[in-house]
């Protein structure tokens, strides 16, 4: 007994002590397409999330939730529910709307719902979060594939083509971050559990030096939000898409 109270103290410890609140805004990217969280903003495609650790489950009058959410309503939101449901919406909460894939890597929850704890309490720590170029002005896919030149030092993008010093991107929509068949990836990407969409490129466009083994320079040139924008219109071209 001992023991096992022993653990879960060292495992709750490691936890708060541990965490890095501030990721959370970066995490948040992968989220900001679908949800605002400052007070009095509107809807998007989820819920506004200002006040959600106060709240019950599908709380929001003005906000047309899924039945399998309604259902849950007679129970607050707490941080290991919110754990559950953000690794894996559809495992944790079967036949939500949130068609999202989830965020796999326990140290991106860990950062995002420390950060998330203050910042839809406090609308002071909910900063304005800009919105992607990808969502506000959309992307031009063939000036993406101008810019995607430098690129092809490394990447194959067709079908039929094999690997060269990087992996084929053919069809790297919806496909797990670290899975082209037969190449082999640094353990690095492999490990970040994601899946490519136009969220997590976003995110790995921007913070690439923390994604891969060796730094991407490449991704230098994809500073301002509408090139990030048109390449992931590119990409995006590059079907078939699966799980995006
Ligand atoms: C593609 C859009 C989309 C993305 C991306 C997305 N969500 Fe959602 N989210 C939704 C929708 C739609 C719902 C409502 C689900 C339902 O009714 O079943 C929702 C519901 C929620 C709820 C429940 C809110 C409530 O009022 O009960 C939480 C919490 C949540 N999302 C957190 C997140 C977090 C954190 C992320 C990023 C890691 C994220 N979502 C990414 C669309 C999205
Ligand atoms: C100098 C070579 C090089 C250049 C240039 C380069 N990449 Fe890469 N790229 C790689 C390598 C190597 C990997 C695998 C990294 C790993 O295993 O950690 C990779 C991985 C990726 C992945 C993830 C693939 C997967 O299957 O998960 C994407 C997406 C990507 N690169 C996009 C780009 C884009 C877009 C550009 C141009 C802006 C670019 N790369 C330029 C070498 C390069």
């Amino acid at each position: 007994m001992l023991f096992v109270g022993i653990a879960f103290w060292a495992e709750k410890a490691t936890a708060q002590d541990f965490s890095q609140p501030e990721r959370g805004p970066k995490i948040f990217k992968q989220c900001v397409s679908c949800h605002n969280l400052r007070k009095g903003q509107p809807h998007r495609v989820g819920p506004n999330l200002h006040g959600l650790f106060d709240r019950n489950i599908a709380a929001l009058d003005d906000f047309s939730y899924s039945k399998a959410l309604t259902e849950l309503n007679d129970t607050k939101w707490t941080r290991d529910k919110l754990n559950k449901f953000v690794a894996r919406p559809h495992k944790s909460i079967p036949q939500t709307d949130m068609k999202f894939v989830g965020l796999l890597n326990p140290h991106d929850r860990i950062d995002l719902l420390a950060w998330l704890e203050e910042a839809t309490r406090d609308p002071a720590l909910s900063p304005e979060i800009d919105t992607p170029a990808y969502i506000t002005v959309g992307g031009d896919a063939s000036r993406g594939k101008q810019l995607f030149r430098p690129c092809k030092a490394c990447h194959t993008y067709s079908e039929k083509k094999g690997h060269k010093i990087g992996p084929n991107l053919f069809g790297i929509i919806g496909r797990k971050a670290g899975s082209a068949k037969g190449y082999s990836y640094s353990p690095t990407l492999a490990k970040r559990d994601v899946y490519w969409n136009a969220e997590t490129l976003e995110v790995f466009f921007i913070e690439y030096k923390e994604f891969a083994q060796g730094t991407h320079t490449a991704f230098q040139s994809l500073k301002s939000p509408q090139d990030r924008a048109d390449m992931i219109a590119w990409l995006k071209s590059l079907a078939p898409r699966r799980n995006e």
